[in-house]
């Protein structure tokens, strides 16, 4: 069901980010090239899909309308994440050469163009959650969700994570350090994806308050799990090259806490994300089988 359930959603998000990259345009071919080659590499599209699975968690509209109301935001965090790989990957940060089974976007383009072909996907990203239709989401709801996923995204979010990520190179951080640091670089973004379907389908304050916790606590399994995949995954699953991180000594749950650790840690977490979902009927499938994806996904 899982399966069905990832492939037809992907499939949509696929189509409304072809979409969105034709509207891309740039006073540079070259800058436009660079963003869509990331956006449109691929990549497992968790953020907009818990985007719509919350939505959905949350609202009685039909999935069909619903999708158009939930696209534009969807897409704009699919956007940032992207952005957020770019440079991630960028030899200043985690130096990586494959990204989606592809060379890095500055291996291609060169360290210039991937800087900003990120600072425009960023910034594009906000011009694409205004697109998305007022009516039954109010402009103060909009305006809601444009907030938190700002502040997802920024200083005290990812951003602010990615430069905890570059300080605790090296060092052994106590447990608490590193899951903040796990919460702000990886957490904040799925959380908000949650946090905004739910809020965009008109979701009350009860539902609001569980899916924070259960975007929460998935945002954090789902970087333990990846720490986990970097040692045990192989570079053609991941599409990334694994073994990065014990290469640049990276504050990560195994090397604080050993792999059968981190395992039972990213599972504890899952289990946490499941109980939130207890006020919720059959309408919180999907979330509860997304958590499962989590924990169980090999790339
Ligand atoms: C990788 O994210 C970066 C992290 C936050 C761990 P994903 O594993 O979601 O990457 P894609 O989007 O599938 O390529
Ligand atoms: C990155 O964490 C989190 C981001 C905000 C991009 P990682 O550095 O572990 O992500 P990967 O393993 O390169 O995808
Ligand atoms: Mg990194
Ligand atoms: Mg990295
Ligand atoms: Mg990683």
């Amino acid at each position: 069901m899982m399966k069905d359930y990832l492939k037809t959603r992907r499939a949509w998000v696929e189509q409304a980010l072809a979409h969105t990259v034709e509207t891309l345009t740039s006073e540079s071919e070259i800058l436009t090239k660079s963003m869509s080659y990331s956006l449109l590499a691929g990549g497992k599209r968790l953020r907009p899909i818990l985007v719509l699975a919350a939505g959905e968690a949350c609202s009685h509209e039909p999935i069909a309308t619903l999708k158009g109301q939930l696209m534009p935001v969807a897409c704009s965090l699919e956007m940032i994440h992207t952005y957020s790989l770019i440079h991630d990957d960028l030899p200043a940060m985690d130096n990586d050469d494959l990204r989606r089974g592809q060379p890095t976007n500055h291996k291609v383009f060169g360290e210039a163009v991937s800087i900003l072909a990120g600072d425009a996907l960023l910034t594009e990203a906000f011009k694409v959650m205004t697109q998305t239709p007022t009516g039954t989401i109010t402009p103060a709801i909009l305006m809601a969700v444009i907030q938190d996923i700002a502040d997802a995204a920024g200083a005290n979010g990812m951003a602010g994570g990615q430069q905890i990520d570059l300080e605790a190179e090296g060092k052994s951080l106590q447990l608490c350090d590193l899951e903040h640091l796990h919460h702000c670089k990886t957490g904040r973004l799925i959380e908000v994806s949650v946090t905004s379907g739910a809020k965009l389908a008109g979701a009350s304050p009860q539902q609001v308050e569980a899916l924070t916790q259960y975007g929460r606590s998935i945002g954090l399994a789902f970087q333990i799990v990846d720490d986990i995949l970097d040692i045990e995954g192989a570079t053609e699953d991941l599409g990334k090259p694994s073994g990065s991180d014990q290469a640049h000594d990276k504050s990560t749950y195994p090397a604080l806490l050993g792999i059968e650790d981190s395992k039972k840690k990213a599972q504890l977490v899952i289990d946490q994300a499941l109980k939130s979902l207890d006020g919720f009927a059959e309408s919180a499938t999907p979330l509860r089988e997304l958590a499962q994806y989590i924990i169980q996904r090999q790339s």
